[in-house]
């Protein structure tokens, strides 16, 4: 088999460059805090796959179920000959949009994007297995930085799935909007998956699992840190914690100190305290309203085609297009 074409935004040395900058204004920030997107090392990617097939979880499950009803109708709307994909992660639920495309008979070209090489590389060769003949072209790249550079072919369909854009704040979301619809011809279209606000049991449950898979997932990133900024994290010290912010209407992921703790930041020169029982921030996860999304999507320079939830109104997929 031909290897997928891989482009390289970002380097193993930028994102240890970037992932240095982050981690000493986090860590060094009241309250402390550290990105998401360092989650996704080759076990943080292998763990949110199992968080998706989790009882509580179920963003995925419902995504899918929207994605199962519609991907035929988004196929003749968009008639698209590029699907890009942002934070494909294992483009699992793509491949509903894939083969709906496919059988249209108008798609050339599929581009993943995702700063998880392990994630991208497994994903891409996986659909080029069972997609002969579509050119796949992954790119490895942050989706806050890198969308200038996608390649694609008009007309362009961009989807951003699984709820991932509930991980950046507001003004994030509005700048990610807005850098999308920038790289887009007018008339080009969106995909966008976002969860809704619910019930605080739900929500906290999907977030806090009775396996405590989600609770790997979290710590993880402090494995992350050892590595990656010689950090030397005594990782059971921290407890997971899964808290509903009625306020911003998001669910935030922190690790709290069991205990006082002193961690050394070898490559950066740095010592952190925690005090017992501090936290420290490592997600947000917006929920959504649908007078939201398309007020977000409209600022963003995009008009809201169509809007469909699964059957129980757990999720929202959206389909929009640049104005
Ligand atoms: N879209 C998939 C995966 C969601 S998990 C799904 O719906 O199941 C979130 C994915 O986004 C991960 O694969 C992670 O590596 C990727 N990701 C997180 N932050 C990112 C960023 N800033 N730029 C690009 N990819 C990012
Ligand atoms: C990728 N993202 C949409 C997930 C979410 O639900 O916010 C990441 C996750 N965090 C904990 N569980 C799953």
């Amino acid at each position: 088999m031909t290897e997928p074409v891989l482009d390289v935004h970002l380097t193993p040395e930028d994102a240890a460059h970037a992932l240095r900058a982050d981690v000493r204004a986090g860590l060094t920030a009241d309250p402390k805090w550290v990105s998401p997107k360092w989650f996704y090392d080759a076990a943080g990617s292998a763990l949110f796959e199992d968080i998706t097939r989790l009882p509580e979880y179920y963003p995925t499950r419902a995504e899918r179920e929207v994605l199962a009803g519609r991907a035929g109708e988004i196929a003749a709307t968009t008639g698209a000959h590029s699907l890009v994909e942002l934070g494909s992660g294992s483009s699992e639920k793509t491949r509903l949009l894939l083969s709906a495309l496919r059988g249209h008979g108008t798609l050339r070209e599929f581009v993943p994007q995702d700063v998880s090489v392990s994630a991208l590389t497994e994903a891409a060769h996986a659909i080029m297995a069972d997609y002969p003949g579509l050119r796949v072209h992954g790119v490895v790249g942050d989706f806050t930085q890198h969308l200038s550079l996608l390649p694609g072919e008009s007309p362009r369909l961009v989807a951003f799935l699984g709820g991932t854009i509930g991980n950046l704040i507001p003004e994030e979301r509005e700048k990610f909007l807005r850098t999308v619809r920038d790289v887009l011809e007018p008339g080009e279209w969106l995909l966008l998956g976002t969860d809704l606000v619910k019930d605080e049991r739900t929500l906290v449950r999907a977030y806090d699992d009775a396996q405590g898979v989600t609770a790997q997932f979290n710590r993880n990133v402090l494995n992350v840190l050892n590595r990656e900024v010689g950090a030397d994290f005594d990782v059971e010290a921290f407890e997971h914690v899964a808290l509903w912010n009625a306020e911003q209407e998001w669910i935030e992921m922190r690790l709290r100190a069991r205990r006082a703790v002193r961690v050394t930041l070898a490559d950066l020169g740095l010592t952190v305290e925690f005090r017992e029982g501090e936290e420290l921030r490592t997600e947000v996860s917006a929920k959504f309203r649908e007078e939201g999304v398309r007020r977000e999507l409209e600022e963003g320079g995009f008009s809201l085609h169509r809007w469909w939830t699964d059957a129980a109104g757990r999720f929202a997929v959206s389909l929009a297009q640049a104005v």
